[in-house]
């Protein structure tokens, strides 16, 4: 097969040692924990609790966090469609490598287009891929804004800013929905919790 770069003469390398070996060192599944939604829907905040969470039941996990990431290896990426389907890709890709290793990969971006999650869930072997999305309100995100961003968006000083200028499209079948209950949102460890039951329930917390 042809690769991207045009060239045939590249092939793949198999190594002994398999994703199975890893899992039964590590007793547990490696998979993706994909978490989207809008800036300030609490996305880090959820990837965090979950992180603690799993390590506290001996279980490793990773996160890729949409925001440390532009800081390395996304740093030459923007904000125009392109480069946020570029930035998602990579991130994809990343996160199959890490999951391939073994871990529990937990990747928290906007990700805001649903061809560019979809495709990163097409690259995973399907139950290994798991959407959660953060259903909160846009009210709720900007009422919120930690980062000031939302303000800056709407003085019109951010362009393309999702939510406000740019358009977020939420899942149409995600395995979990974070949302709020009779107007409150969840504490960031019931919402951990509500992750974590699902793994285990599908049978990712042991190999
Ligand atoms: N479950 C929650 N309950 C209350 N506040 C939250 C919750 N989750 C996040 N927050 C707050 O909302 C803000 C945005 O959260 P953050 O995780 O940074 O969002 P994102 O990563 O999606 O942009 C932060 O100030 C955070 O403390
Ligand atoms: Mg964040």
């Amino acid at each position: 097969m042809m690769s991207a770069t045009g060239s045939s003469n590249i092939f793949w390398h198999e190594c002994p040692v398999g994703k199975v070996d890893r899992q039964k060192l590590l007793n547990q599944q490696g998979c993706v924990v994909w978490i989207t939604g809008l800036s300030g829907s609490g996305k880090s905040t959820l990837a965090c609790s979950l992180d603690r969470e799993l390590h506290s039941k001996g279980k490793l996990s990773y996160i890729l966090d949409g925001d440390n990431v532009r800081h390395g290896l996304n740093k030459n990426l923007g904000f125009k469609p392109e480069d946020r389907t570029e930035n998602i890709r990579r991130v994809g890709e990343v996160a199959k490598l890490f999951a391939d290793a073994g871990l529990i990969c937990i990747a928290s971006l906007i990700s805001p287009y649903r061809d560019d999650r979809d495709a990163c869930r097409a690259m995973l072997q399907d139950p290994n891929f798991v959407e959660v999305f953060m259903n909160m309100p846009l009210e709720v995100c900007e009422g919120r804004d930690p980062k000031g961003l939302y303000k800056l968006a709407r003085a019109g000083k951010i362009k393309g800013f999702t939510g406000i200028d740019d358009p977020y499209e939420p899942p149409l079948n995600c395995e979990i929905e974070i949302k709020q209950k009779d107007g409150v949102c969840p504490a960031p460890s019931e919402m951990a919790v509500q992750v974590v039951s699902y793994l285990d329930q599908k049978g990712f917390l042991q190999a």
